[in-house]
């Protein structure tokens, strides 16, 4: 017999804790959960930023597994726990191999496991690249939304990278009321760039589409620039071509040059975080010795404790956050156990007496 999670106020009335049953979640079942809820979805990421600023959550850093017969490679282990009336723990698993792409198939693949709050057990194990995808849109459109507020709305958007991330960011943004007269694409692989113009093609707002040799060209032409490539390390180095001040989505982290960071407000979702693993703020960091060129976070700019000014390029880093895929991961077990649609392991915990 299936129950659905039980809430905060429930599991605090229900004693003697009981063992949870064990649900998977398949990626077809997450993507039905979360299809055409993009505006929920960001409300839900944006409710998550503030619980997590109010400190209602444990966020430590995120584990980097990596090979050394595979250098290109890695897993990352994203544990969090959220507070609130969510109540949930758990683990995010991604690994990234950039060479599956060369054989059709995603670099991104993951799970993630979510823990009863009262008993530790987990209770579903779901397929998590739609789930880790979706938040990073989420987070992307909130930013762009919440970054643009006190400036001009930009009407030219420009994808630099533009693989499954790109789409679903831009998916996201368009779900949530944006469209644009120009969308500007590069991409270093002439079959991923003609593979993103195909699919904006599909979509109704985007406006006149350019695909773009040059990726200065692209910047320069580009209001709101979005990367999403797979760069290990910065690639982009001329600050004049920000000189008309863009709002920079920069999810990959790692494509632009310190001397970018350090002529830019830069906005992050979370300091710690992101000031690790090479990104481009811990590059510029490094190189400065301290932290003056960062300017907040998405929450403080949320909250209103920070403005940020009009009169340079404006560059948000997320880190990428697990609570946010516990919080989306949350939502999607309570919308298939809603649905009836909760495939449950009978046994999956077994031996249960203490002492047989
Ligand atoms: N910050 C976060 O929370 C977060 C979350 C998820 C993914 N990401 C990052 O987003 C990025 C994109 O992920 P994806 O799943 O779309 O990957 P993907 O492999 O599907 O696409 C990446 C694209 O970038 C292109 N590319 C690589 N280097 C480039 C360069 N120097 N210039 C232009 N294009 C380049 C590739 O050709 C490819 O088309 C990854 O770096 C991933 O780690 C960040």
């Amino acid at each position: 017999m299936t129950t659905v999670r039980s809430t905060a106020m429930e599991s605090v009335m229900s004693q003697p804790h009981t063992v949870p049953p064990f649900a998977v979640i398949s990626g077809a079942q997450v993507q039905q959960a979360l299809q055409d809820r993009e505006k929920q979805v960001v409300d839900l990421v944006e409710a998550t930023y503030e619980l997590h600023a109010a400190g209602e959550s444990v966020n430590p850093p995120s584990y980097f597994l990596r090979f050394p017969d595979r250098p290109s490679s890695r897993i990352i282990a994203l544990p969090a726990s959220i507070g609130g009336q969510v109540r949930v723990d758990g683990l995010k698993w991604i690994s990234s191999f950039p060479d599956n792409v060369q054989s059709g198939i995603p670099r991104a693949s993951a799970v993630l496991i979510l823990n009863d709050h009262d008993t530790g057990y987990p209770f579903a194990c779901l397929e998590s690249s739609i789930i880790s995808a979706t938040r990073t849109a989420a987070s992307a459109a909130l930013a762009a939304d919440r970054l643009t507020r006190n400036r001009q709305r930009p009407t030219r958007i420009g994808f630099f990278g533009t693989g499954l991330i790109a789409r679903y960011i831009h998916t996201f943004l368009t779900a949530v009321g944006w469209s644009f007269d120009e969308t500007g694409v590069h991409d270093v692989s002439p079959d991923s760039a003609a593979g993103f113009r195909d699919y904006l093609r599909q979509t109704s707002a985007a406006g006149q589409i350019t695909l773009h040799d040059s990726p200065e060209e692209l910047i320069r032409s580009s209001d709101l620039v979005v990367f999403a490539t797979i760069a290990g390390e910065p690639h982009v180095s001329d600050p004049a071509w920000f000189d008309h001040n863009p709002l920079v989505l920069h999810v990959s982290l790692r494509d632009l040059a310190p001397e970018i960071i350090l002529a830019s407000t830069n906005i992050v979702d979370d300091v710690e975080h992101c000031l690790k693993a090479g990104t481009s703020p811990h590059l510029a960091e490094q190189l400065t010795g301290n932290r003056d060129f960062l300017h907040g976070t998405l929450a403080d700019v949320m909250t209103g404790r920070v403005t940020p000014p009009t009169d340079r390029p404006l560059v948000f880093s997320p880190f990428g956050l697990g609570v946010l895929d516990l919080a989306v991961g949350t939502y999607v077990y309570d919308e298939t156990a809603r649905s009836g649609q909760l495939r449950v392991i009978e046994d999956f915990f077994h031996d249960l007496r203490r002492h047989g």
